[in-house]
């Protein structure tokens, strides 16, 4: 009777861990939400060095230089659509195409794309297994915001007030009720949750999906994209300073 006791929350755990390990391996959902973290930050998200030189395929038009240049997301924008969306214009402006077009494309095409010389990406900096999992997130992980952003004044098309109870039980733990408890930006220039959400929804939008790079903040992917909006809805009307 006693070693039933002790096996059984034992077997349980065991139980537990190997699920949890089959998941990671296996699902998805997981692969999608690694892959758009490596579209917003690869080195950040796969604890690798990114080269400090300019990129060298990033036009000198767009004035930027350095390690920032060799992120996804600063050629081919948050919204994915490059020069034909939000960096169509302004300091991230590099006048490349989007990536929306390779939505649906099989993951061996995609892959072979990121590998050829314009990217310049090798293994050391991004593996295969992560290389997998961008193009599979490109593949079946982009959603387009256009439909959900209406300009020019950015407001996202949500239901705010369902937003904020969805904020105050998934969000404010870590960001305050007021998104205030962290800082992104200096003490100079304040950034807060307010600040991404009313200034740039389409990487918020990306951020809610997938999660903030090397950060316990959980991606909300498996979620209706409806509860993303209207999360987003609601932060647009929280302190931006
Ligand atoms: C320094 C700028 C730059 C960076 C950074 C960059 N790309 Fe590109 N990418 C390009 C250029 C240039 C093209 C070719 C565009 C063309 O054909 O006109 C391209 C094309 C693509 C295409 C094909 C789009 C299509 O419809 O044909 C995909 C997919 C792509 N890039 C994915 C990525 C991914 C994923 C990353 C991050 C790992 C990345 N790129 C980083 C410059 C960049
Ligand atoms: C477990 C804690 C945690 C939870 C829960 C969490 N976040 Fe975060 N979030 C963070 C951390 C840590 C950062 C990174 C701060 C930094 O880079 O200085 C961050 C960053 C952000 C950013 C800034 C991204 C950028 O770089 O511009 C936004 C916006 C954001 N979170 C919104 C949210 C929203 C909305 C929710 C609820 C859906 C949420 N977070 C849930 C911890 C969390």
């Amino acid at each position: 009777m006693k070693i039933f006791k002790l096996a059984l929350p034992l077997l349980a755990s065991f139980g537990l861990l190997v699920s949890a390990t089959a998941i990671a391996d296996t699902t998805e959902a997981y692969k999608i939400s690694h892959g758009g973290k490596i579209y917003d930050n690869w080195a950040k998200t796969l604890m690798v060095a990114s080269p400090t030189e300019t990129h060298p395929s990033y036009p000198a038009v767009s004035g930027r230089t350095g390690d920032g240049t060799w992120r996804c997301k600063e050629c081919h924008g948050w919204d994915y659509k490059g020069a034909a969306g939000a960096y169509s214009s302004g300091s991230h402006f590099s006048g490349i195409k989007g990536v929306s077009g390779v939505a649906g494309k099989s993951v061996d095409s995609i892959m072979a794309i990121i590998r050829n010389q314009t990217h310049g990406y090798t293994k050391a900096m991004i593996s295969d297994e992560a290389l997998s999992n961008l193009a599979l997130f490109l593949s079946k992980g982009m959603l387009d915001p256009t439909p959900y952003v209406a300009m020019p004044g950015k407001m996202v098309k949500g239901d705010a007030n369902r937003g904020a109870g969805l904020f105050e039980t998934l969000c404010a733990g870590c960001h305050g009720l007021d998104g205030t408890l962290i800082n992104f930006g200096s003490s100079d220039k304040k950034e807060f949750v307010g600040t991404v959400a009313a200034g740039n929804p389409w990487e918020m939008m990306h951020k809610l999906r997938f999660g903030q790079p090397l950060t316990p903040m959980p991606a909300l992917l498996a979620l209706p994209n409806q509860d993303m909006l209207d999360i987003l809805s609601y932060t647009q009307s929280l302190p931006q300073k």
